[in-house]
C-alpha cells in the first residue's frame, strides 16, 4: 500500500482533514460535526496520511503544552488501513516534530484499545484518566524524547 505523509495546508485539505476526525473519532459515537475541533487548533502542528488519490486515510494533532511537554491528540487510521505501520509512522514524525522545537517529553490520553500501540511504541502508562462519552476509558501515558 503505498501512501504519503503530509502537513495539511490549504483550505480544503484542512476541510477533508477535520472530517476524517470527524468520521473516526467522534460520528461513531453521535457527537456533531465541530466536536472534533477545539479553540487552539491554529496553534498546533497537523498532519495526515493520504493514499493515492490524495483521500485522508490517517490524521494526527500535536499541540505543545509546556517548553518541555508536547502532547499528541486526535490519533486516528482508517479501519481497513490498520495494522499497516501509518500509525507507527505518524507517531514518528509527531516525535520527530516535537523534538525539533526541543519538547523533552510526548504525553497522551490512549483509548483503552491503543494502548497496546503506544506501548510498542515506547509510550508508558502513567495512570487511568478520563471517560470519554461514558464509556471509552483513556489512560493518560508519556514517553520521554530527549
Ligand atoms: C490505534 C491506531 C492509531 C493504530 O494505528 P495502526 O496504523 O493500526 O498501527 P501500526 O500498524 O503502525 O502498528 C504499530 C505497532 O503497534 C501494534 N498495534 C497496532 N494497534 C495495536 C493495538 N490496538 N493493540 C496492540 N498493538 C497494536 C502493531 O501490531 C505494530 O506492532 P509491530 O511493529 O510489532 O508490528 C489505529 O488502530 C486507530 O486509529 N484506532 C482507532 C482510533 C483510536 O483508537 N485512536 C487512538 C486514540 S488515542
Amino acid at each position: 500500500m503505498r501512501f504519503f505523509i503530509k502537513q495539511p495546508e490549504t483550505e480544503d485539505e484542512f476541510s477533508h482533514y477535520y472530517h476524517f476526525r470527524w468520521k473516526q473519532l467522534r460520528a461513531p459515537w453521535n457527537q456533531p460535526e465541530g466536536s472534533e475541533a477545539d479553540e487552539i487548533e491554529d496553534q498546533c502542528f497537523h498532519l495526515m496520511a493520504v493514499d493515492d488519490s490524495d483521500i485522508v486515510i490517517a490524521v494526527a494533532r500535536l499541540q505543545y503544552n509546556s517548553d518541555s511537554e508536547a502532547q499528541i491528540r486526535y490519533m486516528a487510521v482508517a479501519k481497513k488501513f490498520e495494522r499497516q505501520g501509518l500509525g507507527r509512522k505518524l507517531i514518528e514524525a509527531m516525535q520527530r516534530q516535537a523534538k525539533n522545537s526541543s519538547h523533552k517529553i510526548i504525553v497522551l490520553d490512549a483509548r483503552e484499545p491503543a494502548v497496546g500501540f503506544y506501548q510498542k511504541l515506547g509510550y508508558k502508562v502513567v495512570e487511568k484518566s478520563y471517560l470519554l462519552f461514558d464509556e471509552i476509558q483513556h489512560y493518560k501515558m508519556e514517553k520521554e524524547i530527549s
